[in-house]
């Protein structure tokens, strides 16, 4: 890795780094805005993770079934309208932990990608993609289901789609390390994985360990979300946004703390999104678990500040 950054820093080898075209990028120290607080998805667990069809404009979010053991990796996903009203819901069998899905607009229909095939971890250990059907069901003990693995090593598996420049990006685990790759969205639904437009390590953060709770794509950056609960940091807020260069593979910006939804309570910083508004205002989301123990409850912020 050392020896390709130097080759390419000296421009001795064309390498898929530095295929992604400049764009701007969110300033993660600007404030964050309320979509909406405080609202019910069809189970009553934590979100994990969230995703928008920006085509067809639909919410999704993903969460652990209610009654579920934490490692069977039964997700629910409910389809909320933008007020927060729910509109249905969808299960996803023995899955994975939901860390993060993602949303194809096909036609008027939308096709998620979720992690499928849950380990003892409780994560996923491939990708599956399936039609959104409101009371529909996905289960992990279908054969017939597609199992999709962008990188071919990968472990723990996720993705998000950059609904802007459509493009799939995949964290996934080698050995016991993060990494991230991202494709051509329309390669990815040819199931041409030959052609990564980057695959980086994620940079350790100096020994400063936060946890991490989501990610989404914008153009040549990425994000990502890492934080506790105010129950489990011990009423500290510890939320945290940071960009890093698909290009390079290196951090832009942050940790920054975020102080989106401060005043929630128990807030658990849960998943991330890009979504474009009619009028074409790129927004990037933050999510936030809130309530108590057996009422949890959905949260979305987004940042609109772009440099
Ligand atoms: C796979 O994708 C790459 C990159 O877009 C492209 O060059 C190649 O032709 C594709 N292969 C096939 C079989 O379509």
């Amino acid at each position: 890795m050392i020896l390709t950054r130097t080759l390419l820093a000296l421009g001795l080898v064309a390498s898929a780094a530095a295929d992604i075209p400049d764009s701007k990028r969110f300033d993660l120290t600007e404030p964050s805005y309320d979509l909406f607080r405080h609202k019910k998805l069809a189970d009553k667990t934590v979100q994990q993770s969230f995703t928008f069809d920006n085509v067809n404009r639909r919410l999704f979010v993903a969460q652990r079934r209610d009654g579920s053991d934490m490692k069977a990796g039964d997700l629910s996903i409910s389809e909320l309208d933008f007020d927060g009203n729910l509109l249905g819901s969808m299960d996803v069998l023995a899955a994975g932990h939901g860390v993060n899905i993602g949303a194809e607009p096909v036609g008027e229909d939308t096709y998620l990608w979720t992690e499928i095939d849950t380990a003892s971890s409780g994560y996923g250990t491939a990708l599956t993609r399936f039609k959104w059907v409101d009371g529909g069901v996905i289960d992990s003990a279908d054969e017939d289901l597609e199992r999709i693995k962008p990188i071919p090593t990968m472990d723990r598996g996720t993705c998000t789609i950059d609904p802007v420049t459509r493009r799939l990006i995949t964290r996934y685990q080698r050995d016991s390390a993060q990494n991230i790759a991202v494709f051509d969205l329309d390669d990815a639904i040819d199931r041409n994985f030959t052609n990564p437009l980057a695959d980086w390590p994620i940079p350790d953060l100096g020994g400063r360990t936060n946890v991490f709770q989501g990610y989404a794509a914008y153009g040549r950056y990425i994000y990502f979300l890492l934080g506790e609960s105010y129950d489990a940091s011990g009423g500290e807020l510890n939320s945290e946004v940071m960009s890093l260069d698909l290009n390079t593979g290196e951090i832009v910006q942050g940790p920054v703390i975020t102080r989106a939804g401060s005043t929630l309570e128990f807030r658990e910083p849960e998943g991330m999104a890009i979504y474009e508004t009619v009028a074409g205002e790129v927004r990037l989301f933050l999510g936030f678990a809130s309530g108590k123990v057996g009422d949890r409850r959905c949260n979305l912020f987004y940042k609109n500040a772009l440099i």
